[in-house]
């Protein structure tokens, strides 16, 4: 069988690394990377750390608004399709590369492959809830990474070819955090960091906190940027910000004071799963980083009304906050009782990979 798989940005190529490895024993896959992460740690890294093959085709999109990023992703899938003709198109979460992908495909009657389909925030304004609306609606095979991802499809009418295979970032977490403790134990993630402000002496296990910020809705919003920021300076132990470019750009425009925060290059993945169980508690408004907290045993605060990983907030693994600088204060200080709770498998069993291509596999000339 041969699919053709679209990657652009971070989340995705976490997700592809286990599956191109299974998939490819006995199949072909021509691999495609959009462009849309283009620096070298947001991306290049990614696939020297997790082994994912070389892209067949760099599309070289780079930024740009949505409209013209989707657009110009789309034209030359549209020209890959036509010249390798596959069985299917794989995609996979909910970024602009996905839905370009899934729409290419779509349009030639190539039949879509939604990975991790089924996830709904209810949040029409964010780009990521359209993109995975529309993708599912369009596809043929719905991958779901959990039991309530099949629920949010069958209220909207998706039944057939949906499949609960269990979460593929659990796969990628499970084989990857040994390797990344190995090599980041005793001190050495502290020689990794280059920091570029503050002070590594304030950065010991367990007491600090691991921030992520770059969705829109909060970076393009100055009030709400602002608030964050506030509530990092006031808590109770460092705040340790691997930064997005996007984030960067808006901080320096804002004059924003990094008062009590450290900022570091976006990190590879390795790193990043070191610094995520090494933390007191992960701050971000991040999809994936709050699932690879709940992975790794570490609390979680959401800086968001609502999140589509809503397994996660049971016993207060995970808690929302909205975006005012006195509440994630209060939501970050709270006890941690969730470190007495075990959590149920709602993930499935970490071999993802594994029922995601025996699904694809069994429907073979999937229907279209
Ligand atoms: C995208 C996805 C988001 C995902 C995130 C993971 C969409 C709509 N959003 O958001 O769902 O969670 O990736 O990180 O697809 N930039 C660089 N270098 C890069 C990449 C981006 O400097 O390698 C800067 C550019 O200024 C760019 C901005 O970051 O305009 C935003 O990048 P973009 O890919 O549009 O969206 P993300 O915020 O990364």
């Amino acid at each position: 069988m041969k699919l053709v798989t679209i990657l652009g940005a971070r989340p995705q190529f976490i997700k592809a690394a286990p599956f191109s490895e299974v998939f490819r024993k006995e199949n072909e896959e021509v691999l495609v990377h959009t462009g849309q992460h283009y620096d070298a740690n947001m991306s290049a890294v990614f696939f020297a750390e997790l082994g994912i093959p070389k892209p067949d085709y760099n599309i070289g999109v780079g930024s740009g608004s949505h409209g013209v990023q989707t657009g110009r992703m789309l034209e030359k899938i549209e020209e890959i399709i036509l010249k390798e003709m596959p069985d299917g198109m794989l995609v996979y979460g909910d970024t602009n590369s996905t839905l370009a992908g899934a729409l290419a495909a779509s349009k030639l009657h190539i039949p879509v492959i939604h990975v991790e389909a089924g996830l709904r925030s209810y949040n029409k304004h964010m780009p990521e809830e359209q993109n995975r609306v529309l993708t599912d609606h369009i596809s043929d095979l719905l991958l779901c990474p959990t039991q309530t991802a099949v629920d949010n499809l069958e209220k909207e009418g998706i039944t057939a070819g949906v499949i609960n295979t269990g979460d593929i970032m659990l796969d990628t977490v499970q084989r990857n955090k040994e390797i990344s403790k190995n090599r980041y134990a005793d001190g050495a993630w502290l020689d990794e960091l280059s920091f570029e402000n503050g002070e590594i002496h304030r950065f010991k296990e367990k007491e600090y906190y691991l921030a992520t910020i770059h969705r829109a809705e909060n970076t393009d919003d100055d009030m709400k940027l602002r608030e964050i920021f506030s509530a990092f300076e006031m808590m109770e132990m460092p705040v340790l910000i691997p930064l997005h470019p996007r984030t960067r750009k808006r901080i320096a425009e804002l004059d924003i004071k990094l008062n009590n925060v450290t900022i570091i290059k976006p990190a590879g993945y390795l790193l990043m799963l070191y610094l995520t169980s090494n933390a007191y508690m992960v701050v971000t408004d991040s999809g994936g980083l709050q699932k690879e907290a709940y992975f790794l045993k570490t609390p979680c605060t959401t800086l968001r009304d609502q999140t589509e990983w809503i397994e996660t907030l049971e016993n207060g693994w995970n808690r929302l906050s909205p975006i005012v600088g006195t509440a994630i204060l209060e939501t970050v200080s709270r006890p941690l009782h969730c470190l007495q709770h075990p959590q149920p498998p709602l993930f499935g069993d970490g071999n993802a990979a594994e029922h995601i291509c025996q699904a694809i596999l069994k429907r073979g000339g999937i229907a279209t």
